[in-house]
């Protein structure tokens, strides 16, 4: 790789990053949970959750000693909540198996749950100075770019990932550089050429079309949910646990039925996932709740999912 092309791109990362809070640290904690909540939620959003996660999680000692539900709270509103069972789990193991303190090597990274090679990579490199490249989807976007090619196998791109990592004198900050122009600069639709530290480094510049792989269409599903809003001035609003796998898994909701017919009317809320659309009815209820639940006279101490936290808002109940 063009020893060039690497300083024209960490010169300019170096001018031009963001400010970001997990830039100005090499403590694993710190950047593990950074990078985990980065993996599928937008800068702006963990911006402002990334220290208040620590003022109620100062270390991972703590981490592992709070219940799954102070976790699952924690992680509220910022979406697939898989990430905060993984982080405790992974939380718990550090203890168990490193005394609580987290491990340095890629291998020992990388058998922590919920870290694959990629986020490995970000934290052996963020920490520890390691030759280990990250290839998120953005890395993933700036190589092919770069190549002139979006028809790759993973393995061809960790090969030029590593090739690249391998040739740079500063792997964090290569990879740190890597994350930013994808994100930035490197855009998936009309990509900033004009404005590309290594443009000229670049088989698709200014004809980016060519080679940005198209993701595979995945088509979005329409599901209708009844809700059904048990309310009581005295004890509050009724709810139970999700199944511990699907949709909102282990989250708390209230009673959700899945609707075979749908009503003439329009839902109170739509709440699009990945692969769902959640047309959701509430309905008040008169009667006493069935099944398995609890009463909750507040909600500050259960994790709801953000799309019935806004149904609630919508049917003004607020326990
Ligand atoms: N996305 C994933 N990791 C990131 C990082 N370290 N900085 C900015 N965005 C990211």
């Amino acid at each position: 790789m063009s020893s060039s092309r690497c300083r024209a791109l960490t010169d300019w990362y170096g001018h031009q990053a963001r400010d970001l809070p997990w830039r100005h640290t090499t403590d694993p904690y710190h950047i593990w949970i950074s990078e985990i909540m980065l993996q599928q939620t937008q800068v702006a959003t963990v911006l402002g959750r990334y220290h208040g996660w620590f003022k109620r999680f100062p270390d991972i000692k703590t981490l592992a000693s709070a219940s799954l539900d102070d976790v699952l709270k924690a992680w509220e509103g910022l979406g697939y909540y898989r990430r905060a069972r993984f982080i405790h789990t992974a939380a718990k193991q550090v203890v168990r198996e490193h005394d609580g303190i987290f491990p340095r090597s890629f291998d020992g990274i990388l058998k922590l749950p919920g870290i694959g090679r990629s986020t490995a990579g970000a934290i052996a490199s963020f920490c520890f100075g390691q030759t280990t490249p990250v290839l998120d989807g953005n890395v993933k976007r700036v190589l092919q770019r770069w190549h002139g090619t979006s028809d790759t196998t993973d393995k061809r791109l960790w090969l030029w990932a590593q090739e690249a990592i391998d040739a740079s004198h500063s792997p964090a900050d290569w990879n740190q550089a890597m994350m930013e122009l994808g994100a930035t600069v490197c855009a998936p639709k009309n990509p900033a050429c004009t404005a590309c530290p290594v443009s000229t480094y670049c088989a698709s510049a200014f004809w980016p079309e060519t080679a940005a792989g198209k993701k595979k269409h995945v088509p979005v599903r329409d599901v209708h949910w009844l809700v059904a809003l048990h309310t009581c001035p005295k004890r509050g609003i009724w709810l139970t646990r999700r199944p511990d796998k699907g949709i909102w898994a282990g989250l708390w909701t209230p009673p959700i039925t899945e609707l075979e017919q749908l009503p003439e009317h329009a839902p109170c809320h739509i709440h699009t996932l990945t692969h769902r659309r959640l047309h959701l009815y509430g309905v008040r209820q008169t009667g006493e709740p069935e099944g398995k639940g609890q009463w909750f006279d507040a909600l500050d101490t259960v994790a709801l999912p953000t799309g019935i936290h806004r149904l609630l808002q919508k049917r003004d109940i607020n326990p």
